[in-house]
């Protein structure tokens, strides 16, 4: 008797410090574009600013923020949900600002998996760049809290990387660039792969252990890539290039679970078909039009929202907000896709009355003991 109820205190015991509730889930955003929320505001020389009207018009305060669309990010509504802050975008804060100790956000507009990526656009911070960023705020918080509670807080936090779109319509599908005039597509994919892998093994070295990687949506139907096509509509060709980058990464996630195991966890979160799903049936989502973009671009010479460009009348019937990004009313609908994929069994955000969370986070506690799987928030 007295051994069973040791084993139920030390189970309480494990169960309670094995599952942190999601207030206290601290969050670090890897990117581009899509989730970028103001770092290259920061970068003087940088062409891929969004820092200007009618950017974040529908934004708290209507003001452009750096943020590549009229309102929210995907990220900025997921954390929403979570109940906790969007982490802030890492250039805007000092190295030693507490703030750090709750995530940083280093994605930024037009970076890629690869260095050449974006070269045009002057200065962004490419992966690389974003995990070098990483690599100083873990410097900064050991030098804070000490060398333990900082690798506990970096292994404990979760990595939410969304990168490749870049590589794509940045660089690869630009003819005159290098990497298009040098590579099949079978070669380029295989260069991606491969960086990233390295890329990913880094983040773990440096105490990432739960990854979340998204794959890329279809591209070929962003507005900037159906303009070049005679009739409006999707380059095919694009979206089989993308969906074979996807299962690709799906492969290398595979792998580096089997290997990390069970020590690290990455998911790989297939975007892919909702966005498409949007696109074909946009009023199955209360939206009208998915084929052009609300603020009416020239899509040969950019493709951004610029403060002469004329807006449509509701912003949340267009799928898309620029030639490139979709609208605020677009990323709430990816968002809940996202959020139900990945955070789908984790506590609810509200706290709950000490006794229920207790038991939450039992149950949580008896289903990894029964699967033997680390299936972080499930
Ligand atoms: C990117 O650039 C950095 C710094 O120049 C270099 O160390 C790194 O190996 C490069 N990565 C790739 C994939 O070329
Ligand atoms: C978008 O689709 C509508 C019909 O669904 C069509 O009338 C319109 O020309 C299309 N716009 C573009 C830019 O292809």
């Amino acid at each position: 008797m007295e051994i069973n109820f040791a084993v139920v205190i030390l189970i309480l015991v494990i169960a309670i410090t094995n599952a942190p509730s999601s207030a206290s889930l601290v969050t670090f955003i890897f990117g581009d574009s899509l989730a970028e929320v103001g770092n290259n505001n920061y970068l003087q020389l940088s062409l891929a600013k969004s820092n200007f009207p009618f950017y974040g018009i529908d934004f708290a305060g209507g003001k452009a923020t750096g943020r590549f669309t009229n309102g929210r990010t995907v990220g900025d509504i997921i954390s929403a949900k979570l109940g906790i802050p969007s982490p802030p975008s890492y250039l805007s804060i000092s190295e030693d600002d507490d703030a750090l100790l709750k995530g940083a956000n280093y994605a930024s507009g037009g970076a890629g998996i690869l260095n050449e990526t974006g070269l045009y656009f002057i200065q962004t911070l490419s992966f690389h760049d974003q995990i070098n960023k990483f690599q100083r705020t873990k410097e900064s918080i050991k030098a804070k809290i000490g060398e333990g509670p900082a690798n506990k807080l970096c292994n404990e936090a979760v990595y939410i990387i969304g990168i490749g779109s870049n590589d794509y319509v940045n660089n690869f599908l630009q003819p005159y660039l290098a990497d298009a005039l040098q590579y099949t597509h079978d070669e380029f994919v295989e260069l991606l792969i491969s960086t990233l892998g390295e890329q990913l093994t880094r983040l773990y070295q440096l105490g990432a252990r739960k990854m979340v990687f998204h794959g890329l949506g279809p591209l070929g139907c962003i507005p900037a890539q159906r303009a070049k096509s005679s009739k409006g509509e999707c380059l095919s060709q694009v979206n089989l290039w993308v969906q074979t980058f996807n299962s690709k990464v799906q492969n290398l996630i595979v792998n580096l679970n089997s290997h990390y195991y069970p020590s690290a966890q990455l998911k790989f979160a297939d975007t892919y078909p909702a966005v498409l799903d949007l696109i074909e049936k946009p009023t199955a989502y209360g939206f009208k039009v998915s084929n052009t973009s609300c603020c009416n671009v020239d899509s040969r010479v950019g493709g951004l929202c610029l403060p002469n460009s004329k807006l449509c009348s509701n912003h949340n019937e267009y799928v898309f907000w620029d030639a490139f990004h979709p609208s605020d009313a677009a990323n709430v609908v990816l968002a809940d896709h996202f959020f139900n994929v990945v955070f789908s069994n984790s506590p609810p955000p509200i706290p709950l009355p000490l006794h229920l969370q207790f038991l939450v986070k039992l149950t949580h506690f008896c289903r990894y003991i029964i699967t033997q799987k680390v299936f972080f928030f499930k």
